[in-house]
Parts: structure tokens; sequence; C-alpha cells
């Protein structure tokens, strides 16, 4: 009987393990434990009829029975761990999802704003000049944006018309341009920030978001502007035309030409505006024969923006940060992002950019 038990045992063994090693998967593999080691298999059937047998014979096939149980155990987790590696392989290659696919149904790639592709052209060209490209905050000190840009205390660019305050005052108008916080109406408050931030030479550009009580086909309250400074020693106006030319010749094409008119602002001196030939006629102000140029009016020059060299007044309040009027020169410049765009996209109302209709927008992709 112990004898028989015994050979049963090895006969097991061999057959469990065939079947074991050819299994093909997790789940069969589980039924294969249950077949050969659960409750109800031979194996466990034999250990428990071992009381049964002559006490002599119990050692014998009590331990081939644990032995062949412990080593069918091992042949089945070794099996289930190289095909659960497996599984987890071709799962892995076969599920994977594509996230670059375009959705279902597919929907229109969206693109960047004409203005801020505007802008980014604008700082590709002028950080290739090697400028560097700075940011200010939108709402403002008097300070900065009147003051030590050398604007009196009764500007007219300070009256409640032109600026919008964050803190109004008393509204008397002897009060106003005394009151301290607004929306920058320009870009040129970064002028003293970044001469208050680094000592010469400095060259930079802002481009940003400005404000003023305006609206109308070529204004809107919100609106950018890019502010352009650059001081150092020996600086001179030719300087800044070069700079100009060089600028506008990347945005509007290789045979533009610039021209500067004499001009006013309160923190440059002297002060220019600054035109670029129309790209549209050549210059001419004709279109083929003889029609009036409709971009330029005629005129072959579209104005572009205000320029100058520093007002030494403006370098007064920053002497302290390196700014001796007596050792350095330098030009500032600043124009309107919304006018390149336009002109750039043949857009007639600025106002279109923001009403965020995508039949507008669509077309820039
Ligand atoms: N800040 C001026 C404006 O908004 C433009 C300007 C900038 C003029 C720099 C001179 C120098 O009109």
């Amino acid at each position: 009987m112990g004898q028989k038990a015994t050979e049963r045992i090895f006969e097991i063994e061999a057959e469990a393990t065939v079947e074991v090693e050819a299994g093909e998967n997790v789940a069969g593999l589980e039924e294969l434990r249950v077949k050969w080691l659960g409750r109800k298999s031979e194996l466990t059937g034999i250990l428990r009829g071992i009381a049964g047998l002559e006490p002599a014979e119990r050692g014998l096939v009590g331990g081939s029975a644990n032995k062949v149980r412990e080593k069918l155990e091992a042949t089945l987790e070794a099996r289930i761990a190289e095909l659960s590696a497996a599984e987890l392989e071709t799962s892995l290659s076969t599920d994977s999802i594509d996230v670059t696919l375009p959705g279902s149904p597919v929907r229109a790639v969206g693109h960047l704003h004409p203005i801020t592709r505007t802008r980014r052209l604008i700082e590709d060209v002028m950080i290739g000049l090697g400028y560097q490209v700075m940011e200010g905050p939108e709402v403002e000190h008097d300070f900065y944006n009147f003051t030590a840009l050398n604007h009196p205390d009764d500007h007219p660019a300070r009256m409640l018309q032109d600026t919008f305050y964050v803190e109004p005052g008393g509204g008397a108008p002897a009060e106003v341009g005394k009151q301290d916080v607004l929306l920058r109406t320009h870009t040129s408050p970064m002028q003293v920030r970044a001469m208050e931030a680094a000592p010469p030479p400095l060259f930079m550009i802002v481009p940003g978001k400005t404000y003023r009580r305006d609206s109308d086909a070529t204004h809107s309250p919100m609106f950018h502007q890019v502010e352009g400074l650059a001081v150092a020693e020996g600086i001179t106006l030719a300087d800044l035309k070069g700079t100009l030319l060089a600028m506008l010749r990347e945005i509007f094409g290789p045979d533009r030409e610039i021209r500067m008119r004499p001009h006013f602002f309160p923190f440059t001196e002297p002060s220019v505006e600054f035109d670029v030939s129309c790209f549209k006629c050549g210059g001419t102000g004709q279109l083929g024969k003889g029609d009036r140029c409709n971009l330029c009016k005629g005129i072959g020059w579209i104005e572009l923006g205000g320029a100058g060299m520093v007002d030494p007044n403006v370098f007064g309040f920053v002497r302290d940060a390196g700014y001796d009027p007596d050792s350095v020169t330098g030009f500032a410049f600043g124009f309107g992002i919304e006018r390149i765009a336009m002109l750039r996209h043949g857009v007639g109302d600025l106002r279109l950019f923001f009403d965020n209709d995508v039949r507008l927008l669509e077309q820039f992709s």
C-alpha cells in the first residue's frame, strides 16, 4: 500500500509537471493549481490518508508527498512569473494610447492670436540685435508713468480723460496728476524701472499691455506697445535710426526705408516720430496706373511710433544706479503692436482683434 502510494506520488509529480510547463496563460495555471494541489486533488487525498497507513510507511509517504507538493508549487510559481511578464509585455505594446492622434471627431487645431504672433516676431528680431526682453507692471505708479519721465504736474496726459486711475483722488482739477496709482498709459515707465535694476550698458525691449481712455477703429482702451531702450557711452541718434531700420526691414521687408520727423515727448530730447516706407506701393504713394495707394493714403510713408534720445532729466532720476547724464547717452522708442499687426495682415479695424470672433481669428493660422 505504502509502496503504491509513493509510486503514485511520483507519477503525479511527472504528469502535473508536464501540464504546468505546457500551461499557456496565468488563468489556466490557476486551474492546474486547483487540480493538482487543491483540497480535492489526489495529492491532498494521499496526505489526508496517511493516518490510515502502517506507522512505518507514514514517514516515507508523507515526506514524498510534501516534497512533491513543494516542488509543484515552485514549478507553478516559476511558470506563472514567466507568463505574467510576457503578458505584461504584450499588453504594454498593444494597449498603448497614441496621445498625438487627432480626436474623434477631429477638432480644428488652435493657433496663437495675431497680436501674440506679431509680438513674438518683434521679440525675435530684437533678441537677434542683442536686446533683452523685459516685462513690467500694468498697474503702475504715477512716479514711473509720468514724474520720472519728466512730465510736468499739469501735463495733459495726466488728465482723467486720458488716464485710468486706480485710486481716483478728490476729483478737483488741481488734484489731477497727484494720484498715485494708474493703469500704465505706455510701456515707457519700464525705462526707469530697468535702469534702476541694472547699470549701463543696457539694451532692452518691453512688450506689454497699455491702457488709455480711447476707443475707435484705431484705438482700444487696452492695447499693446513695445518699448525699446539702449543706454551706453556714446550712443547717438544715428544708432537709433540704424536700429529702427534693421528692425523694420526684418518686419516689413528688406527694401524698406525709414524716416524720422521732429516731434515732442517729455522724456526724450530731441524727439522724433518714425515712419516706414509703404510696403504696398513701395513708397511711391501710387498703385498701378496712377491710383492713390490706399494703405499710406498716397503719402508713401506709414507712421509707426515715437522715439528720441533719453532726456538727461530722466537719467537724473536714476543717477544713483549708475546713469550719469555726463557719461552715458541713450535712445528710446515705442510703438503699438496692434498697428504692426494691422499693417502686416491688412486688418482695418483694431477692435476686431479683441472681439474674439473665431471667423476673424481663424484666418491667421
Ligand atoms: N511712450 C510714447 C507713447 O506712448 C512713445 C515713445 C517711447 C516715445 C519712447 C519716445 C520714446 O506715445
